[in-house]
């Protein structure tokens, strides 16, 4: 049943990426084909359907906030190109292919992660069924969760750690960036384009951190348990890069132990709903067993 509707959210989801890339007046042929090139490359598309999840929490209609949700995608898509260039994590696999840089050059890679940032913003301003007082209240969400203060600003923290060893508290900090910030602006704008109270958006607000967390653990512990083709992406690439992550600072077993404490606790901020709330239920109890 969650998987089921996972499937027909992600399809729902990249008819509508696919519709946004077409109507894309790109100047240079080149540019759209590289955007398209990561966009549509697959991925499980947990941000959108998390927006739509937390709105079907609230309203039951996630779908109509697809183009916000889209919009998120995008922008976490854009982080990805620009995660794998030879300046950061220098990878050549994502999504089962080849990463953008290894196909379109280093240039026209960093220009499509920006071209699919700024469409994120254009697109969202076509989101109908809201208020424009709502709109930006959820134009704040994003682009703060977007930029310095969220996952701009955990990618540097990630960087600059590389081959030293940072306490607990600043991983967690780290993670609450680069990871966390997508997570916590998919799931608040999906509670306020609902129109949620203060102590549900709370409440979601508790699970989208705890996700965040459970999640990135999982990403950490996989680089070094995960098989590459499951995957989709190259495992060893932290230790390569000398990165600080929950099993450098600790060990599988401890790192496994903290992810099924975030777990709980996701599922516990989630007292207050009902069946409603079942797909997000499922979905960060799914996380901790993914093998991609
Ligand atoms: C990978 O994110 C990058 C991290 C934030 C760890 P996902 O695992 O959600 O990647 P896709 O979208 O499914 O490819
Ligand atoms: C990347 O974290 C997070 C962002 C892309 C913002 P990682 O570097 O661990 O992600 P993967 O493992 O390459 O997907
Ligand atoms: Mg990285
Ligand atoms: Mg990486
Ligand atoms: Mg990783």
């Amino acid at each position: 049943m969650f998987k089921e509707q996972w499937k027909r959210r992600i399809k729902l989801v990249e008819a509508d990426l696919l519709k946004e890339l077409r109507r894309t007046k790109s100047l240079d042929e080149n540019l759209k084909q590289a955007m398209e090139y990561s966009l549509m490359a697959g991925g499980k598309r947990l941000r959108p359907c998390l927006l739509m999840a937390a709105a079907d929490a609230i309203c039951g209609d996630g779908e109509k906030f697809i183009k916000v949700a889209s919009a998120i995608e995008m922008i976490h898509t854009y982080s990805l190109i620009h995660d794998d260039l030879p300046a950061m994590d220098n990878d050549d696999w994502r999504r089962g292919k080849l990463t953008n840089h290894k196909v379109f050059g280093e240039a026209t890679a960093i220009l499509a992660g920006d071209a699919l940032l700024t469409l994120a913003f254009e697109v969202i301003i076509r989101q109908q069924h809201v208020s424009h007082e709502i709109l930006l209240a959820v134009l704040e969400e994003i682009s703060t969760a977007a930029g310095a203060a969220g996952m701009v600003g955990g990618q540097s923290i990630d960087l600059r750690s590389e081959g030293s060893q940072i306490d607990l508290p600043t991983l967690k900090l780290m993670y609450l960036g680069k990871t966390g910030a997508l997570f916590r602006a998919a799931i608040r704008s999906g509670a306020i384009l609902a129109e949620a109270s203060a102590k549900k958006l709370n409440e979601l607000t508790r699970y989208a951190d705890a996700f965040g967390l459970a999640f990135q653990i999982t990403d950490d512990i996989l680089d070094v348990t995960g098989n590459d083709e499951i995957l989709g992406k190259p495992t060893g690439s932290d230790e390569k890069n000398a990165k600080a992550t929950f099993v450098s600072l600790t060990s599988i077993d401890e790192a496994k132990h903290h992810a099924q404490m975030a777990v709980d606790e996701a599922i516990d901020a989630l007292r207050f709903f009902g069946s409603e709330a079942d797909f997000l239920r499922e979905l960060v109890q799914y996380l901790i067993e993914r093998e991609k």
